[in-house]
């Protein structure tokens, strides 16, 4: 379908959203949507406990780490709580995959949607008031809806998504959705407890001009990243590192630029993970008009063989996506 049949009206409240355009989409159904509506409404409540942890000390560790080896944080694991718990009484999901767990979770079979989540984005920055996000991305199962959960039905490539997106919990806080149709960001207005469409059709400028890497690994960086820096330097673009993906993707989103998480001494596939933060984010760029790669081959088209794969990840204008290809191409 054309993203211009797409009925996006500045202002429009999201839960109308859903409904015009419920219709409109081959894959929607009212499960669909009442899928969307449980993940709005979880980020509703990390929200409110986000704006409360410095007060309801909800900030800092709880002395356990994730499978990836990461300090689990007291919002990491209540924002898991929140959003796994809303799918499962929600009952229209099949299986989830969570950064905060080990194994799949599997829980309605006779549910037809699959859901990958990042619950917590950027938690080393909740404990000093810099935004977060929550990331996540929806499949179709491949088996007959009843029967029991296969590795197809979880570990589908980016490309098969039917919904990704992802809550900011900024300045303000937004949901930036896609279907395949567009990007839409809506804003959250906490007096009215709503989210209202802010951002419609939302396009990234092809050519950007911020940078965003942890410079800190530079000397562990491919020759290919390193020159690729050196140009961006030497053509006076910014460098722009929040150190919370969501916040990073954000921005640049709006700008135009590249987040790069490359290769490094300490992560030589990367630091972030192919289901639950590249893929959705991938979606999303695409549709806004942008490029995801892994420094060459397009994301979205990764078979993965583990929930929670790493993979190098380049994400942003188109140009800058390109440019880095170039170069990882010469050496
Ligand atoms: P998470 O908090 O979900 O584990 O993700 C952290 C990620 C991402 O948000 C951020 O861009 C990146 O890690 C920062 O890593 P460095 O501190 O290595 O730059
Ligand atoms: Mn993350
Ligand atoms: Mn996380």
């Amino acid at each position: 379908m054309e993203e211009s049949r797409i009925a996006a009206p500045i202002g429009i409240p999201l839960d109308r959203f859903i409904k015009s355009n419920q219709d409109r989409f081959p894959t929607a159904t009212g499960e669909f949507s009442q899928l969307l509506r449980d993940i709005a409404l979880s980020g509703k409540v990390v929200n409110r406990e986000i704006n409360k942890a410095g007060l309801m000390n909800l900030a800092g560790s709880i002395g356990t780490k994730n499978i990836a080896g990461d300090d689990q944080q007291k919002l990491d694991v209540l924002a898991n709580i929140r959003f796994s718990r809303a799918l499962e009484k929600g009952g229209e999901v099949c299986a989830i995959i969570s950064e905060e767990e080990e194994h799949v979770i599997e829980v309605n079979k006779n549910s037809k949607y699959v859901v990958a989540i990042d619950p917590l984005d950027g938690s080393s920055n909740i404990d000093v008031n810099v935004s977060i996000g929550t990331i996540f991305s929806i499949y179709k199962r491949r088996s007959s809806v009843g029967a029991v959960i296969t590795r197809e039905d979880y570990l589908q490539p980016g490309n098969t998504q039917v919904l990704a997106g992802y809550l900011l919990y900024g300045s303000s806080t937004m949901l930036v959705i896609t279907m395949g149709y567009g990007v839409f960001g809506f804003t959250y207005d906490p007096s009215l407890g709503e989210y209202f469409l802010s951002h419609t059709r939302m396009k990234i400028p092809v050519e950007g001009r911020i940078y965003s890497v942890n410079e800190g690994s530079y000397h562990s960086f491919p020759d290919y990243v390193k020159q690729f820096i050196e140009d961006c330097r030497n053509n006076n673009c910014s460098g722009r590192y929040i150190g919370s993906l969501v916040a990073d993707f954000h921005r640049n989103l709006l700008k135009g630029g590249i987040y790069m998480y490359p290769s490094t001494a300490k992560n030589p596939n990367g630091k972030l993970r192919l289901m639950y933060e590249c893929n959705a984010l991938a979606f999303i760029i695409e549709q806004a008009g942008g490029a995801a790669t892994d420094g060459e081959k397009r994301i979205l088209d990764i078979a993965p063989t583990d929930i929670h794969q790493q993979v190098p990840f380049f994400v942003g204008s188109t140009s800058m996506v390109e440019k880095v290809a170039d170069f990882k191409g010469r050496g």
